[in-house]
């Protein structure tokens, strides 16, 4: 029997509770949201039970094994598995986080998988990423340059100015974060959310790109910066530590200094 019990006008319906494995010591219970676009159906959630003794330590390792051992439909992104390629974000109990950096252990009770918040869901736990990927994009995330390349050396920066970009450059682009900003879930068409804005300080405080005025442009704009509230959820959500609310606070000083002189 499921423990859940869905509100009366939730779309979400209880599905499948497969059978924990005959012998096992160490249970471990796993509600997982299912969607398939090529049925008519509404959303599911699937309960699995896993024995912790036969199964990695990371949440990861637990999804792993239910598409491995229980049930090969369950679809979800992956690759790296060390918290560097930002592909297996998900929400595990109420909180966004990669799945490959977060103990089982860190969970007591049931854990609870969700692909991320307030995006389209393409299938089970793969959330659709083509806007945040055009709203990165157009923050033209490379060194824009209008000086021609020293002949004999590539563009140095001297240590200080390297040192600018910790913080910054860690970002895998999860998305934990934007999709965890109430901003972003309402006006993400305008909006470009944490991630986004913390990469575009990221090439607002590189010493080597000589088009910071033009970039400072294209963020002058009701929208794209000002709907941050300064809620922090995203700075409380990073899986990797990061602070993009800072950065937007110092890319809204570097907006106003501007106007100021
Ligand atoms: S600080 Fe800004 S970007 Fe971060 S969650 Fe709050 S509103 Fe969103
Ligand atoms: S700032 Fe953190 S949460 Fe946001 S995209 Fe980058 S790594 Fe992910
Ligand atoms: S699998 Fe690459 S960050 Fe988790």
């Amino acid at each position: 029997m499921a423990e859940f019990a869905l509100p009366k006008n939730s779309r979400l319906q209880a599905g499948k509770e497969f059978p924990p494995p005959a012998t096992a010591k160490r249970l471990k219970r796993f509600e997982v949201y299912r969607f398939n676009p090529d049925t008519n159906e509404n959303p599911r959630i699937d309960v699995y039970h896993l024995d912790l003794d036969e199964c990695g330590e990371m949440v990861l390792d637990a999804i792993l094994k239910i598409k491995n051992d229980i049930d090969s439909s369950l679809t979800f992104r992956r690759s790296c598995r060390e918290g560097v390629c930002g592909s297996c974000a998900m929400n595990v109990n109420g909180k966004n986080t990669l799945v490959c950096t977060k103990a089982i252990s860190d969970y007591a009770g049931t854990i609870k998988i969700f692909p991320l918040p307030h995006l389209s869901v393409i299938k089970d736990l793969v959330a659709d990423m083509s806007h945040f990927y055009a709203q990165y994009a157009s923050i033209k995330p490379w060194i824009e340059t209008q000086t021609p390349a020293p002949a004999d050396r590539e563009r140095l920066q001297s240590k200080e100015e390297r040192a600018k970009l910790d913080g910054l450059y860690e970002c895998v682009l999860c998305a934990c974060c934007s999709t965890s900003c109430p901003s972003y879930w309402w006006n993400s068409e305008r909006y470009l959310g944490p991630a986004v804005l913390l990469q575009a300080y990221r090439w607002l405080v590189d010493s080597r790109d000589e088009t910071t005025g033009e970039r400072l442009d294209e963020l002058e704009d009701p929208f794209k910066v000002y709907r941050c509230h300064t809620i922090m959820n995203c700075t409380d959500t990073c899986p990797k530590g990061l602070n993009p609310a800072k950065a937007i606070a110092e890319t809204k000083k570097m907006l106003l200094l501007r106007q100021q002189g």
